[in-house]
């Protein structure tokens, strides 16, 4: 079967497509799963790009969809032709005991989605929503997840709620679509007028160019009456969150997702504070909010946008298109 393999010492240009042996049939409580689909996030660029950081010949890519081949002894959530798609932190089942790292994350600490076919664990798959395409399902397991747990099940989001998404990443974009099926307000932000008028056409109430506005959180405020958002989706990191916190209304709910800009900074605490306002690292989510994930996506008809698709022998030109910053919404990896 064919696979993906970042060589030492990594880099874009170090990454291969070989040969590999065919996984073996699925033990007990396994299944074998012809993945057809991963699509791109941030961290597996940053995986692709570390120098010498991970084991030469690592497999990449964390998310992975297709179809059940094989199913070992045991194994009764799934059957023979069921589409799945796999969960970011296999082993956080459910429960309050987050990982507190990568290593058990495929395409990180361990090998990812990449190649044709795997023989895994039943519980490191989910179902996929019924219906969708294996690339679209792809879109689950990192960025869908991760605008899940933001919005709902950390942020609490309900219908009326005003929230701000910032950029036309992969999360950020879930994040709209999410909002708006719920019933909330979304503004947003952009580098680009042409995605600008992209976001309004997808329900943005209000979209602001973030370099020409730098003082977007301002802007936010005046566009709210003066009140500021409820929540917000906050992938920037240091570069963005003075800003997101001045957005924020009193109280509001701020989910630090990304660390597009840097991954240190200073940080306004004395305004954060003073508005009383909850800050919360999180990354992505459990198998538990992933199969209550994709019951909603069932529930709300939300698909993800997806931008491009590449074959697999062209996934560092795909990384090459997530890194000119052209994208909007996800890009996929057909396999
Ligand atoms: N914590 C987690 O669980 C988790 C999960 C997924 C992703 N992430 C993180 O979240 C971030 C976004 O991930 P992604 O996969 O959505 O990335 P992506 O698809 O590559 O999105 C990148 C987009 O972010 C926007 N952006 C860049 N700099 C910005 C800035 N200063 N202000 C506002 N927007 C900016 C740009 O939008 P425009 O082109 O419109 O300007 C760009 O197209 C990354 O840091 C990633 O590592 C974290």
């Amino acid at each position: 079967m064919r696979q993906a393999t970042i060589k030492a010492p990594g880099g874009l240009e170090n990454l291969a497509i070989g040969e590999a042996p065919e996984p073996a049939a699925p033990g007990p409580g396994e299944i074998r799963v012809r993945v057809r689909a991963s699509s791109l996030n941030y961290h597996d660029y940053r995986v692709c790009l570390l120098p010498g950081a991970l084991a030469d010949g690592r497999i990449p890519m964390a998310d992975g969809a297709g179809e059940v081949e094989a199913a070992g002894p045991g194994v009764r959530e799934f059957a023979v032709g069921d589409a799945v798609v796999s969960c970011f932190f296999p082993e956080w089942q459910e429960g309050d005991e987050r990982p507190v790292d990568f290593s058990t994350v495929p395409g990180d600490g361990r090998d990812g989605f990449a190649r044709e076919r795997v023989t895994l664990p039943a519980a490191w798959f989910t179902h996929a929503p019924k219906g969708w395409s294996h690339e679209e399902a792809a879109t689950i397991t990192t960025a869908g997840l991760t605008a899940w747990r933001a919005l709902v099940v950390d942020g609490g989001l309900k219908a009326g709620d005003t929230i701000a998404v910032l950029g036309t990443g992969g999360v950020a974009i879930y994040a709209l679509q999410l909002a708006r099926a719920m019933g909330a307000r979304v503004i947003a932000t952009s580098s680009s007028d042409a995605k600008l008028e992209r976001l309004r056409a997808m329900g943005a109430e209000h979209a602001i160019n973030y370099r020409t506005t730098p003082e977007w959180g301002e802007e936010i405020r005046r566009l709210t009456g003066g009140r500021g958002v409820d929540l917000v989706v906050e992938v920037g990191g240091p570069g963005t969150l003075a800003q997101s916190i001045v957005a924020g209304r009193p109280g509001a709910h701020l989910a630090l997702i990304g660390v597009l800009t840097g991954r240190s900074g200073e940080i306004p605490t004395a305004l954060l504070m003073a508005r009383q306002q909850r800050l919360q690292g999180l990354i992505v989510g459990s198998r538990a909010h992933q199969k209550d994930f994709v019951k909603a996506l069932e529930a709300t008809g939300v698909r993800p946008v997806i931008d491009r698709s590449f074959p697999l022998d062209q996934l560092a030109e795909a990384f090459r298109h997530e890194e000119s910053g052209a994208h909007f919404g996800k890009i996929c990896v057909t396999i």
